[in-house]
């Protein structure tokens, strides 16, 4: 049976990042798939699948039945965390949705412990939800990009150690992505496309500064050109 149930590489990055034997909640479970593969493949012995909405999650409760997951995977309505069982739940999973909505899920002051780990994957504004994470007090602690289809993705995992922080934009905008990897590389590429898309808006109607952009282009470049050099000082610890 569960070799039936193949994620998407996108969620499958996700799975990846769960910890083995961890109790988890799929927040904005939708089908279901990714709760079910945790426990199908033994990575979690409870999976918590919730969804705003009730049809995702009559969905979702599809799935469980369909795989015989019933009592590992319980599907439950609820408005981000609100309903779930936090003192029993170690990893935190919200993918696919804004990085802007996922930093409001993850915004409730019961998911501030040290035990508890995030995996998140924005679809969209990962710089927000970085910017967002840090300043709540939340470290980033693992990274990576997916290819998914035509998109690239990023996955990462966050832990929150109570020391709250700016960052700057060059770290909001790739967060630990080195450009090790071809996806890596991929995904740096597109931010620094977007980058430059504002630098020659700004230029052609002379409304703004344009050095902050600069700076940013010019490290994103150099990050995707070193791949392999620098490392960032966030990877430690
Ligand atoms: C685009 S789907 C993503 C599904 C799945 N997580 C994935 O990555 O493929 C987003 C899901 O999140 C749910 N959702 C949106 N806002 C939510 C919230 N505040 N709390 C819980 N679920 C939410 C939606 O109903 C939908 O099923």
């Amino acid at each position: 049976m569960e070799n039936q149930l193949k994620l998407s590489p996108r969620l499958l990055a996700a799975a990846r990042q769960v910890r083995r034997g961890a109790v988890g909640a799929d927040v904005g479970t939708d089908h279901g798939y990714l709760a079910c593969y945790l426990t199908c493949h033994h990575v979690c012995p409870k999976v918590y699948a919730s969804d705003l909405n009730r049809g995702p999650l009559e969905q979702a409760a599809r799935t469980v039945r369909e795989y015989g997951l019933e009592g590992k995977v319980i599907p439950l309505l609820s408005d981000g965390v609100q309903e779930l069982p936090l003192d029993e739940i170690s990893d935190i999973i919200v993918a696919g949705m804004g990085g802007d909505l996922i930093l409001s899920i993850v915004s409730d002051s019961r998911l501030r412990s040290p035990e508890k780990q995030l995996v998140l994957q924005p679809m969209t504004k990962a710089e927000v939800l970085r910017r967002g994470l840090y300043k709540m007090g939340f470290k980033l602690y693992r990274e990576t990009a997916v290819r998914d289809g035509r998109f690239v993705y990023t996955v990462l995992t966050a832990r929150y150690t109570g020391e709250k922080r700016e960052i700057d934009s060059f770290f909001a905008q790739v967060g630990l992505l080195m450009g090790e990897t071809e996806e890596e590389r991929a995904y740096l590429n597109r931010v620094l496309s977007r980058v430059e898309k504002k630098l020659a808006g700004i230029r052609r109607s002379g409304s703004g500064e344009t050095k902050e952009l600069e700076w940013l282009a010019e490290r994103i470049k150099e990050r995707i050109l070193n791949g392999k050099g620098e490392r960032n000082p966030e990877m430690d610890g």
